[in-house]
């Protein structure tokens, strides 16, 4: 059975005493009325890693971060890097968001090296794929989707891709209030899963968690984390409010 996994994206949002606010409302709902199995994941800004990890490390909810360089140490003025985010805990890490690829030019070359250094230290990528509008209307999702995987993530071996989360974030749904439809994103979750399988087998691609991203929300969640392929959530907006975060937990199976 593949792991569902909620992860709750704050983006650059809240501040400390926000931050402490919204976790301790999540970590105490969570133990109260949770218990589905399901994993979840709280992701802040790096300035609040402690600070959450503080008040989750006796619940289950797990730690993640939004962003790690490819660098193992050194002089690199303003990054963070894999190894230091373990020593705070973190489980997870965001690997190639859109929005690091459109506004920090990210590559895939780039991006096939945080993930690299990542597993190195243990942490979990959460590797986002998506395309844009214009890249849908044109008829080249598949085709995007296929080549962010590839470029990203098909240099591993086999047990190491099987350590790797994917999220699909189609980026016309991410922040826009406009979610793909179930059957929309369920095709893309079954046509990358289908591009795992033919490189790394079927039992690979059967293992690895494939979340969606993009304007998931309390109303649209369960109808979206029904769909076969569909095995989680990267939220963003509705991370940000203890109750919507709670409901969409809920909502998995
Ligand atoms: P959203 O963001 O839920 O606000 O659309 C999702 C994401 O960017 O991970």
């Amino acid at each position: 059975m593949r792991k569902t996994i909620i992860a709750g994206n704050w983006k650059m949002n809240k501040t400390a005493e926000e931050a402490q606010g919204l976790v301790s409302e999540i970590v105490n709902i969570h133990r109260d009325e949770i218990n589905n199995g399901a994993e979840v994941v709280i992701i802040p800004p790096f300035v609040h890693l402690s600070g959450t990890y503080s008040l989750i490390k006796n619940s289950d909810v797990k730690l993640g971060a939004q962003n790690c360089s490819e660098h193992e140490s050194g002089a690199y003025t303003g990054e963070i890097s894999a190894g230091m985010l373990v020593s705070y805990n973190a489980s997870y890490v965001i690997i190639g968001h859109s929005e690091r690829r459109q506004y920090f030019g990210e590559t895939n070359a780039l991006l096939a090296k945080k993930v690299d250094i990542a597993l190195k230290h243990n942490l979990t990528p959460i590797y986002c794929c998506g395309e844009t509008i214009e890249q849908r209307n044109a008829g080249e999702h598949f085709n995007v989707n296929e080549t962010q995987i590839t470029e990203g993530l098909f240099h591993l071996n086999a047990d190491e891709m099987k350590k790797v989360v994917i999220a699909y974030e189609p980026v016309w749904a991410i922040g826009t209030g406009v979610t793909a439809s179930s059957a929309q994103a369920q095709e893309v979750h079954a046509f990358i899963r289908s591009t795992i399988a033919k490189k790394y087998g079927n039992e690979v691609a059967q293992s690895i968690t494939i979340q969606y991203g993009g304007s998931m929300k309390p109303e649209n969640a369960a109808e979206l984390l029904a769909q076969p392929d569909i095995d989680g959530g990267l939220i963003g907006g509705a991370a940000l409010k203890s109750r919507d975060f709670i409901e969409i937990i809920k909502a998995a199976r």
